[in-house]
This record gives structure tokens, sequence and C-alpha cells, in this order.
């Protein structure tokens, strides 16, 4: 990516209040993450480009200290690089303040951890409405669009139930209906499936694949799970904060 095409994006943005919708929703230039431990640092990200096409299923697999939790956190907007540029649904999150982070967040990126993070104290109806509450959405449509998502997941007997209450594969769905109650562009995945025994992984696995596949959603899953990676439209190798290779998958 060249430093011309970068600050035309950049332009039309400007023009046109943040609303452009370039072809890639994800473009990082050059991004740098360094944290300082006193005396010492540590640069989890040394000079990753990268750029996701929109309906795009890029899994990024590495080696655990790579980096690659640092880098989905900062393309989710919840951690900022040390340097570099970082352009998500065509907007600079570089120039956001961090209440507009969090709206950003809120109307374009879902995410789903390793260890699920559903709010123990609320029931999974309650987990899920949650971000579409955020948004600002009234209690009643939230419970609506909630309960559509809940079914889709397969969790319509699950509702009134709390996350302690549910195996570890149904805190997984429900932490994915969580993730797409706003109908975000880019679904972020961390190591989803690392806490899964290898069959339940195996459906979660498909039910992101199909989120990719029928609603066009942008994926992107963190891994060390060869077969999540042999899911995806390309995989990328993150080693030591760089992107040593990238594949393209084709599957036929
Ligand atoms: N908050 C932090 N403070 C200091 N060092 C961190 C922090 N988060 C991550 N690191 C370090 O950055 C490197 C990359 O971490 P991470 O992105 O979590 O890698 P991965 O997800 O691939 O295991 C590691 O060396 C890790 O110890
Ligand atoms: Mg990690």
């Amino acid at each position: 990516m060249v430093d011309s095409e970068l600050s035309t994006i950049e332009e039309l943005n400007e023009r046109n209040g943040g609303m452009v919708v370039t072809e890639s929703v994800v473009v990082l230039r050059n991004l740098w993450k360094v944290y300082s431990l006193g005396e010492a640092s540590v640069q989890a990200l040394r000079g990753v480009d990268l750029r996701v096409r929109r309906g795009e299923y890029v899994a990024i697999l590495g080696p655990s200290g790579s980096g690659k939790s640092t880098l989905l956190n900062i393309i989710g907007g919840l951690d900022r690089p040390t340097e570099g540029l970082v352009y998500v649904n065509g907007e600079n999150l570089g120039r956001m303040s961090e209440s507009g982070l969090a709206k950003f967040r809120a109307r374009n990126v879902g995410f789903v951890f390793q260890f699920f993070n559903l709010i123990p104290t609320f029931t999974v109806l309650e987990n899920v409405m949650v971000p579409a509450e955020i948004l600002g959405l009234g209690r009643s449509e939230a419970r609506r669009r909630a309960e559509i998502i809940l079914k889709m997941v397969g969790l319509e007997e699950r509702l009134h139930h709390f996350p302690s209450q549910l195996s570890g594969g149904e805190q997984q769905r429900a932490a994915i209906a969580r993730a797409f109650v706003n109908e975000p562009v880019l679904l972020l995945c961390d190591e989803p499936t690392g806490n899964l025994d290898s069959k339940t992984g195996a459906s979660i696995v498909r039910l992101l694949v199909e989120a990719n596949r029928r609603y066009g959603i942008t994926l992107i899953v963190v891994t060390h799970d060869q077969r999540i990676a042999n899911a995806a439209d390309r995989i990328v190798n993150l080693v030591d904060g760089r992107i040593v290779g990238e594949y393209l998958c084709s599957h036929f």
C-alpha cells in the first residue's frame, strides 16, 4: 500500500463524514506495538501491513506470544498501536476519542473470546441484549433481536439460563449471538475453540463459517488450530510480531 492511497481514503472520509466504504474492511499500515515494562520493553508487533477484503475469512496463525491477540485488539479498537495506521470500515481509528471508539465498536465489530466473557449475573438473553442497548436500541427491540439471534445459534431453549448453567459450547454460542446482535461488518475471534473439546469446537467453527458465507460478514479468527485455518480464504502467519507468510486457501 502506498501513501497516496491512504491519503485518498482520508480525504474521501473527511468529505463524506467518515462514511466511505472501501473494498477493504481492514487496512493496517506499518503497525507497531511496544509494551513498556519499567526498563524493559516488548515489541509485540513490528511493522504489520495487512488488508482484509469485505466478506473475506482470514485466519491468523502463530505461536503463543507472537502478537495475535494484540493485533486483533488493535483491529477491533480495544487497544491502540504505538505507531501505524488502522482503518476499519473506512474509518481511521487513530483519530477517534475513547468514547468514539466505544461507539465505533458497538456499531461495527463483534468479538468472540476464548473464555466466552459472558456476564455471570445476567441470563443468556440479557447478555445478548447488552450490545444492542449500548447501541441505543430500546429494551423491547434489543430483546426482539436477541431472541432471533439466539434461535439462529440454537439456544432458544436456554434464554433464561445463566452462563454457569450452560456447557462450554453453549456459552460460546451465546457469546457468538452477542457478537452478532448488532449485525457487525467485522467479526473478530480470539482462539474461539481454545477452551472447547474438538467436536464442540468443530460445531463452533461451522457456525462462524456459516455467518461468513451466508451473511457476508468479514471474519478474522486468531488460532493455533489448523482445522480453523483450513476453512479460511487466507491464512496469515505471524511470528515475533511480523507477518512471515500468507497463503490463499482453495476449497474445492
Ligand atoms: N499488556 C501487556 N503488557 C506487556 N506485555 C504484553 C501485554 N500484552 C501482551 N504482551 C506481550 O506481547 C507479546 C505478544 O502477546 P500477545 O499479543 O498476547 O500474543 P499471542 O496472542 O500471539 O499469544 C508477548 O510477548 C506478550 O507477553
Ligand atoms: Mg493470544
